[in-house]
């Protein structure tokens, strides 16, 4: 198979599978030094069919090894999304005592004649460190044919009551469930019926505990649901979150029921859920989402392959005038990709702003912080020449932007072209950006990562400039850093010398 990641459209430093498609991110798990990730994926075809997981490692959460297909369809069904986690004492019985990988996940069958499918839990383990896997002899380990709905486990180990947790999505609610081997569960408690968003069907749940304001601090857990697409909602799919308690069978939440917080205000950041066993998870968790949107991710307008995830992510919790919330940041080993870059301080920045004249919007990362003045509004023109994508903050508002409304190849589905909002406040006058841009999507972390929004982009090929722009009157840029990045497919000069 040649590999084509030198496609326009392809992403240069955001994982995409070598060819076809790709979903949910599954399975996330460190162990021995690597980095895994799995992945729903069809590799007969670019749009969604029977579901296998792809697989991939890394050691740096940036570049990203392609392995063989790790789980196929067999008599119990395709395999759905799941997780992944290391059994350090063998409490299931499959490694001699040792050490090994399980994963847990959903297989789905059709009942014949009809759409409608029965979903049930399995698990399969690895003495290989994840190159092979052995579906477990008494699959499904876990069945209720009450839930048509009935997937996307995430298991996690439970230290106070020293047993495995299981979450699950089943249609409007999560079923929790735990287990001493990770072969019999047992029914513990339900969450969500009445709480959060119900906009589409709850999908790829993850729970897990995380200090406030780091070190010391108070410790609180934190439930992550996907919703699925709802053709009545413009947002399509997206991902919402709960603060609150676990206590080892049941979860509460902080939050008045009808609260909903979500975890990117942006269009493409779906069934994201962290990894399991990561060095160092007490200072924060390590997330990746699917970077598409159910709305029309069978449609987009890529070649050979079709889908990606969004950068990993560490999530933290941090304290704010309205409670407790998740803030994200890009992880720090993306800065290796850093290319020399530019740097402005104290710029007025009025209408006819010229500043990044000669500079260009490929591969960047840019950091910048503003002082509101008289300006209505002001941000950044990416891709632009002919169509453009604005990012951009609305004084008036308070409301962060990206407008992709003219951003390039649209026709694909009528909701694509659009603007989207997120609220930010600013603190003390300021607003501050910083954005991850590739060649078919933006990350924006505002408000050092409290606020986030990851869209897809299709430029045409000629559009690739940059600028800035204040609208309405001018606005201070205290500081600007950009740097261009190098693609993650790019060999080092040492490399090609080995070629
Ligand atoms: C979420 C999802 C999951 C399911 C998988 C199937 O995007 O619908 O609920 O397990 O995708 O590919």
């Amino acid at each position: 198979m040649t590999l084509n990641f030198d496609h326009p459209l392809r992403p240069q430093f955001h994982f995409t599978p070598a060819a076809n498609w790709l979903n949910d991110p599954n399975g996330m798990v460190y162990y021995d030094g690597e980095y895994h990730l799995f992945y729903q994926h069809h590799p007969d075809s670019a749009v969604w069919g029977p579901m296998h997981w792809g697989h991939a490692v890394s050691k740096d959460l940036v570049h990203w090894e392609h392995l063989p297909i790790a789980l196929y369809p067999d008599h119990n069904g395709t395999i759905f999304s799941g997780s992944a986690v290391v059994d350090w004492n063998d409490t299931s019985g499959f490694f001699e005592g040792k050490a090994g990988l399980v994963a847990i996940y959903t297989q789905t069958e059709m009942i014949p004649d009809s759409d409608l499918s029965i979903q049930r839990q399995s698990i399969a383990y690895s003495k290989d460190n994840g190159r092979t896997w052995i579906p477990f002899a008494g699959n499904p380990v876990l069945a209720d044919e009450r839930f048509p709905d009935f997937r996307d486990p995430k298991v996690f180990w439970h230290e106070e009551t020293k047993r495995w947790i299981m979450v699950l999505a089943a249609r409007d609610r999560l079923l929790l469930y735990y287990s001493a081997d990770l072969k019999a569960w047992t029914f513990a408690s339900e969450f969500g019926a009445l709480d959060g968003s119900h906009d589409g069907v709850w999908e790829c749940p993850d729970l897990f505990e995380l200090p406030v304001d780091g070190g010391d601090g108070a410790l609180k857990w934190v439930m992550i649901v996907s919703i699925g697409d709802d053709p009545a909602c413009p947002e399509g799919s997206r991902t919402q979150y709960f603060i609150g308690e676990f206590d080892g069978l049941a979860f509460t939440n902080d939050n008045p029921k009808e609260t909903v917080l979500w975890l990117d205000y942006g269009r493409d950041n779906y069934a994201g859920v962290t990894w399991s066993d990561a060095p160092d998870m007490e200072s924060g968790r390590l997330f990746i989402g699917w970077m598409n949107n159910w709305k029309y991710a069978n449609l987009i307008p890529t070649d050979g392959w079709r889908g990606a995830m969004t950068l990993t992510r560490k999530l933290k919790l941090r304290q704010g005038p309205e409670g407790v919330r998740l803030v994200q940041e890009a992880v720090e080993s993306l800065r290796q990709l850093r290319l020399p870059g530019s740097e402005w301080q104290d710029e007025r920045i009025g209408p006819d702003c010229s500043l990044l004249g000669g500079h260009q919007g490929g591969l960047l990362e840019l950091e910048a912080e503003f002082e509101l003045d008289t300006a209505s509004e002001f941000g950044f023109k990416v891709k632009a020449g002919g169509k453009e994508t604005v990012i951009g903050y609305d004084a008036a508002s308070g409301e962060l932007f990206i407008d992709r409304s003219d951003s390039g190849i649209m026709d694909f589905h009528a909701e694509f072209g659009c603007r989207h909002t997120a609220p930010l406040p600013a603190k003390d006058g300021r607003i501050k950006l910083q954005l991850w841009l590739d060649r078919s999507s933006v990350e924006v972390f505002a408000d050092d990562g409290g606020v986030v929004m990851t869209d897809q982009l299709f430029p045409l090929e000629t559009a690739d400039g940059i600028e800035l722009y204040a609208a309405g009157g001018e606005v201070l840029l205290r500081s600007l850093r950009l740097y261009p990045l190098r693609s993650i497919h790019a060999l080092t000069a040492a490399e090609a010398a080995i070629k």
